[in-house]
C-alpha cells in the first residue's frame, strides 16, 4: 500500500475508534479506549490508510519519495483534538474585566453594567474584517500548538445583521486560509445590544425575520445557537429564534443553565439540538431529556475555573444517566481565555471527576459528533483524515496529568506537519 506519511514505534497509539460502530459515545461506552501498543499509522494524500502494530504496518506499505517518516520514540498518538464550543473571532481582549472580577465584582454584574459581551460588541462593531481576520489568525496558530485541529466557531459580537455577517464572513476566511478548520455558527441571540435593551422583542424579531434568513440564504453557518439564561434570552424567546432557525436548515446549539436552572436543557431536547453547553445547573429533569432525545452535553469548566465559581457541571451524573459528553475550551475573551484544551483535559479529571479514557474520548470522537462530523474526524482509522497529534509523553495518563505545559510535540493537519516543538515545519 502507498503511503506518504508514515508514524511509527507510537508507545501507545489512542485510535478513539468506537468499539461497536456506535456513535456518540455515552454511558460505560465514554470509558473504552482501544490503545495499540508499539503501534504505527500510515497516511496518502491526507486520509490514513493504514493503523496497527509498527510490525504489522511495516510489512504493509510501501512509501512513495519523499515520504514523511517519523520515529515517535515509544511516545503517545491520538487523534487531532476537536473543540466544539469557541468564539476565536473578537477585536481586543478584555482583561480588565478579570481584574475587575478579582477584586470582587462577578460576571452578570460587569455585563448588566454594560461590559461582557457589549463590550465586546461595541469593538468588533468599529474594527474591519481584515484587523478582525488577523487577530483570529494568531489563535488559531495558538490552537495547532496546542494540538487542536478542527474548532467550532462562532459569531454573536457583532449584534446587527450587517456585523454578524461580517463576523461569518470571518470565519468562513479563516477556514479557507488557515490549516486549523472551522465549523461555524450563528449566535445572534448571545446578547441583548445597547440599541434595544429597552425593546429586547425588536431584537428578537430581527434576529427571526432577518438574520437568520440571509445567514441561512447564505450558507455561513451550520448551526444556530442562543445564549438561554435568565436576564438574556429567556426560554420562550430562545424557543422562537431556534425554531425560526431549524426551519430555515440549521442544526441546534444552546449555551444553556450556565448561570441559573432555567430548563434550558430540556428545551435542547424539546427541539432536538445537536448540544447543550455549559450545563453547570443543569437539573435532573434536564439530564432526563437530553438523555432520553439524544442531545449531547459539551462541559466546559475551563469557565467555571476562569470564574472562579465554586460550581461544575455534574458530569458524572449525565454519563451515569446516558448523556454523550464532549469537552471544551469556550475560548472567548471573557469568561475563557485559553485555546488549551489540555488545560480542559486536567480540569475534566479533577473537577468533573472525569477518567483518563473519557477525557479522550469527550476532546476527539465525541466532540466530532457534537459538530457532526464524525465520519471526517475524530478517530485514527483508515478513511478519516490526517489529523494528528505526536504527544511529548510516556503513556495516555499523563495528559491530564500534567497541566500548563504545552505537551504537544507534533501537530498533523490533513496530513502535514503543521507544528514541531522542535521547531521546524
Ligand atoms: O460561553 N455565556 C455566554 N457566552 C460566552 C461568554 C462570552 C463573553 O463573555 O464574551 C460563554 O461563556
Ligand atoms: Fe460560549
Amino acid at each position: 500500500m502507498k503511503a506518504d506519511l508514515y508514524i511509527r514505534h507510537i508507545g501507545q497509539l489512542a485510535t478513539c475508534r468506537p468499539p461497536d460502530g456506535k456513535l456518540p459515545l455515552k454511558g460505560s461506552g465514554m470509558n473504552q479506549l482501544e490503545i495499540i501498543e508499539n503501534g504505527a499509522l500510515a497516511c496518502l494524500a491526507g486520509e490514513i490508510i493504514l493503523v496497527g502494530t509498527t510490525a504489522d504496518v511495516d510489512r504493509q506499505i510501501d512509501l512513495v519519495n519523499r515520504a514523511v517518516v517519523i520515529d515517535a520514540d515509544d511516545k503517545v498518538v491520538t487523534p487531532g483534538l476537536i473543540d466544539p464550543h469557541t468564539h476565536p473571532v473578537f477585536a481586543k481582549t478584555r482583561e480588565d474585566e478579570f481584574e475587575m472580577r478579582n477584586m470582587g465584582k462577578s460576571y452578570m454584574e460587569i455585563a448588566q453594567a454594560g461590559g461582557g459581551i457589549r463590550n465586546s460588541t461595541r469593538a468588533l462593531r468599529e474594527t474591519s474584517k481584515d484587523a478582525l481576520y488577523d487577530n483570529a489568525k494568531k489563535y488559531l496558530d495558538l490552537f495547532l500548538q496546542y494540538g487542536t485541529t478542527t474548532i467550532e466557531a462562532k459569531s454573536g459580537y457583532g449584534l446587527t445583521t450587517q456585523d454578524e455577517i461580517k463576523q461569518l464572513e470571518v470565519i468562513q476566511m479563516l477556514s479557507e486560509n488557515h490549516a486549523l478548520d472551522l465549523i461555524p455558527t450563528f449566535l445572534g441571540a448571545h446578547e441583548i445590544p445597547d440599541e434595544y435593551r429597552d425593546d429586547k422583542d425588536a431584537y428578537v424579531e430581527l434576529i427571526i425575520n432577518e438574520m437568520i434568513p440571509v445567514v441561512a440564504e447564505r450558507n455561513l453557518a451550520v448551526f444556530s445557537d442562543v445564549f438561554c439564561e435568565k436576564g438574556v434570552f429567556e426560554l420562550e424567546e430562545s424557543e422562537r429564534i431556534q425554531v425560526a432557525a431549524k426551519e430555515h436548515g440549521l442544526e441546534l446549539k444552546f449555551h444553556a443553565d450556565e448561570i441559573v436552572n432555567l430548563g434550558g436543557a430540556q428545551l435542547a431536547a424539546k427541539l432536538g439540538a445537536v448540544s447543550a453547553d455549559h450545563l453547570v445547573y443543569i437539573s435532573e429533569e434536564g439530564i432526563a431529556a437530553m438523555a432520553e432525545a439524544g442531545t449531547m452535553a459539551v462541559m466546559l469548566p475551563g469557565t467555571s475555573f476562569y470564574l472562579d465559581l465554586r460550581d461544575y457541571a455534574p458530569a458524572r451524573r449525565m454519563i451515569e444517566a446516558g448523556v454523550p459528553l464532549a469537552l471544551s475550551t469556550d475560548f472567548n475573551p471573557g469568561s475563557s481565555a485559553t485555546v488549551s484544551l489540555q488545560m480542559i483535559m486536567t480540569l475534566a479529571g479533577n473537577k468533573l471527576k472525569m477518567s483518563t479514557n473519557e477525557i479522550i474520548n469527550a476532546v476527539t470522537i465525541n466532540s466530532a459528533c457534537a459538530l457532526k462530523q464524525e465520519k471526517n474526524i475524530g478517530s485514527i482509522e483508515p478513511g478519516k483524515k490526517a489529523d494528528i497529534v505526536v504527544w511529548n509523553v510516556s503513556n495516555l495518563k499523563q495528559l491530564p496529568y500534567f497541566y500548563a505545559i504545552n505537551q504537544v510535540e507534533k501537530t498533523i493537519k490533513n496530513g502535514r506537519v503543521v507544528y514541531d516543538s522542535q521547531g521546524t515545519k
